[in-house]
């Protein structure tokens, strides 16, 4: 319908057109998904690097609570960062007796271990308050370099090799990462991760990818195996021609000549000799996403991991992780690679294109198109796997 021509004689304003947008208007479909805007609970979360913490307490926050850090005797604890006497935070304190953590203002004072109050300083030793309070705490872990807190709903956290890539927890590895609080909801973070669509165009403009074209457009169906979903590329399309338009493709003469394979490792196909430890994997597509947003992108050489830790409805932590598997002296190149060019180019101005997306999307309402099968497959993904976790909870009493 075309709009009705403004002339002086209709100058009348006209009402405002409710107007009808197309598409999705809410997240309703996945109701967990949708209330999960600061996270979803009992998972182990990355919340800053191993060396940030030391005897001296440090304030994190990951979905939306405050938790103080310390380490004492090379243990890091995790307590919440907020004093039951009057809500003064216990990072402002510091430590005056071994394995506990004292509130700067009277004095009251927390084993690190339980959380139990052991002694208030100013009322002195017969403090009739001592053995009344328990102060939370929270599961804390090292990994990768960086601690790591569960966050859940009072029941028992699984071992942290349990939710960090399998192939993480039995192999020897190097890694290279980067830790950065960005802008923006978690799942838009995840979301753009896992995206079909995204890589190549927006990154095709990338440093990273100066010397690899990206392909134009892919037909790829979605696979769940265990707790991930893979992404797997059955049409890879290098060039196209576009109806009343013309052709459009992203290569250029100093480009390397794109695979004729259609490849699921590396997103511009493979050119090297997959290591083996990858190979073993048997990993059915090149990009993968699990609960609670851990993204898995795998190369022929090594692969890279994004792990989104809701900081609150507004803000995440971007961590990106870089692996490779070997050991000994073999890990000296990686180092030399990862700090030389892969710490600037893709963790860096590569993944600086995604953060830019990131706090700039505004869904919902959306209109999605074919590639976004990856997201509604991840919705749904969340979904199920947090309604699993509900039951759970329901049927061991907890929560
Ligand atoms: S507020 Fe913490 S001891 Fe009083
Ligand atoms: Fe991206």
């Amino acid at each position: 319908m075309s709009e009705p021509s403004r002339t002086a004689t209709t100058s009348r304003r006209r009402p405002v057109q409710p107007g009808k947008l197309p598409g999705r208007q809410d997240w309703s479909t996945w109701p967990n998904y949708q209330a999960a805007a600061a996270g979803f609970r009992g998972y182990w979360y990355p919340v800053c690097y191993s060396s940030a913490i030391t005897g001296k307490p440090t304030q994190v926050t990951m979905l939306g609570e405050k938790i103080v850090l310390i380490r004492d005797n090379g243990t890091v604890y995790g307590l919440k960062d907020r004093c039951p006497h009057r809500g003064v935070p216990l990072s402002e304190g510091n430590q005056q007796f071994p394995g506990t953590i004292s509130c700067p203002y009277h004095g009251w004072t927390f084993d690190l271990g339980t959380g139990e109050l052991k002694a208030a300083i100013t009322d002195g030793p017969e403090s009739p308050i001592c053995g009344k309070v328990t102060q939370p705490t929270y599961p804390v872990a090292e990994r990768l370099g960086m601690v790591w807190v569960f966050i859940g709903d009072g029941e028992e956290a699984p071992p942290i090799d349990q939710h960090l890539p399998e192939e993480l927890a039995g192999n020897a590895a190097v890694a290279g990462s980067r830790i950065q609080r960005r802008v923006g909801n978690w799942r838009f973070a995840c979301e753009n991760g896992y995206d079909e669509g995204h890589a190549k165009y927006l990154h095709r403009t990338s440093l990273w990818r100066l010397f690899k074209a990206m392909p134009v457009w892919n037909k790829t169906r979605i696979e769940r195996r265990g707790r991930w979903i893979y992404r797997v590329q059955l049409e890879q399309h290098w060039e196209a021609d576009f109806p009343g338009l013309g052709p459009w493709s992203n290569q250029a003469w100093f480009k390397l000549k794109p695979p004729k394979k259609v490849g699921n490792i590396g997103n511009t196909g493979s050119h090297r000799e997959v290591d083996p430890v990858i190979a073993e994997q048997n990993f059915p597509g090149f990009a993968s996403v699990a609960m609670p947003g851990i993204l898995r992108i795998v190369y022929p050489t090594f692969i890279h991991y994004e792990f989104y830790a809701p900081i609150d409805a507004e803000n995440h932590l971007y961590v990106g992780i870089m692996v490779e598997f070997r050991r000994g002296l073999k890990v000296l190149p990686f180092y030399l690679k990862y700090l030389g060019f892969v710490r600037w180019l893709f963790h860096g101005q590569f993944s600086a294109q995604d953060k830019w997306m990131v706090e700039v999307t505004d869904a919902p309402p959306e209109r999605l198109y074919r590639p976004d099968d990856s997201l509604l497959q991840w919705r749904k993904l969340a979904e199920e796997i947090s309604e699993e976790r509900a039951a759970r909870l329901r049927e061991s009493g907890v929560g």
